[in-house]
């Protein structure tokens, strides 16, 4: 929708973006930057994992809408020698080209005009980002149905993955949708199997999310990804950081959280794009008991 962004300013004093259609803020507890560094890029360890690999570092950008995430990953990383590989999703290229025209209000995407100009046009950018080596891509669609159609190919032999133009599998997840009861469609338990399904299980990768609820909490693991408390930021005492690795978890929710879901009235996964609120179904109860993370090894 055109139209839908504007500048908000929050109680600290910085300026975010403001969606009148979802009637959300972006980043709206420490603000764009502080948030975006705080929960994305140290919850995720990405210096120290990008600095230990040879590889080159992929992080998916899950909602790119104006940047702050994938900026502040640019930010952190510049003294690093490595590869750096930016995916980006959003099905609207709106948020972004608000945050380059109200560069200097929002303050972080200062000194990235070029960049963000280079993906709004071609959807891809590569360039040197300090001693950096950085590719970042901008994947302009709705992301469940992306995904959807991914992980219908994803059975086929590696080496035809390129042919079939998989973007490279990630080590690092920012997934920053609005929130589940505004933008259901980007929560439900399919995208959540979907998105695990794309993961290569000789890769670890740790995703990180803002939100605490056991609703979403549920659904990673239901997807089959291990979850543990994620750090505080402004407004929320925890958030959630999940994996397909339990050595990238420091604190992996344990029994208390089983037993606290077991009888919350707002646990069970959305199946489709509408957002409900109901207690765990007897089924989901048994299968979240049975998730390797809550089995003690005997
Ligand atoms: C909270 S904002 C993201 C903020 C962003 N990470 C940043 O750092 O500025 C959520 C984004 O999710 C996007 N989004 C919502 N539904 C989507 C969908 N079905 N597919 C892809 N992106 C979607 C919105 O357009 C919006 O830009």
């Amino acid at each position: 929708m055109s139209g839908d962004y504007q500048l908000v300013q929050l109680r600290n004093g910085s300026q975010t973006l403001f969606s009148a259609s979802y009637g959300e803020k972006m980043h709206p507890g420490l603000g764009p930057m502080a948030e975006a560094e705080l929960l994305y890029v140290r919850q995720l360890q990405i210096c120290k994992r990008l600095k230990s690999t040879a590889e080159e570092f992929v992080v998916w950008d899950i909602g790119l809408g104006g940047a702050a995430n994938a900026i502040a990953l640019l930010r952190a990383t510049r003294e690093i020698t490595g590869r750096l590989r930016i995916v980006s999703f959003d099905n609207s290229a709106e948020p972004l080209a608000f945050a380059q025209k109200n560069a200097a209000a929002l303050a972080y995407p200062v000194g990235y005009e070029t960049q963000l100009a280079e993906l709004l046009e071609n959807k891809s950018v590569t360039f040197q980002s300090g001693n950096l080596a950085a590719t970042w891509e901008f994947h302009l669609s709705d992301f469940p149905e992306l995904l959807a159609s991914w992980s219908s190919r994803i059975s086929v032999p590696r080496s035809d993955k390129l042919k079939l133009e998989l973007p490279s599998t990630p080590h690092a997840i920012f997934f920053d949708a609005f929130s589940p009861a505004k933008n259901p469609a980007m929560w439900t338990l399919p995208v959540f199997e979907a998105l695990f399904r794309t993961l290569d299980p000789a890769r670890p990768c740790a995703l990180t999310t803002y939100s605490r609820s056991t609703l979403v909490r549920a659904t990673l693991l239901l997807a089959g990804f291990f979850v543990g408390v994620g750090h505080a930021t402004g407004l929320k005492e925890e958030t959630t950081i999940a994996a397909n690795s339990l050595n990238l978890l420091a604190e992996p929710l344990g029994q208390r959280w089983l037993e606290r879901a077991l009888r919350s009235d707002c646990a069970e996964p959305l199946r489709e794009a509408v957002y409900a609120r109901t207690a765990l179904s007897p089924a989901t109860a048994n299968q979240l008991r049975k998730h390797p993370q809550f089995i003690s090894p005997s």
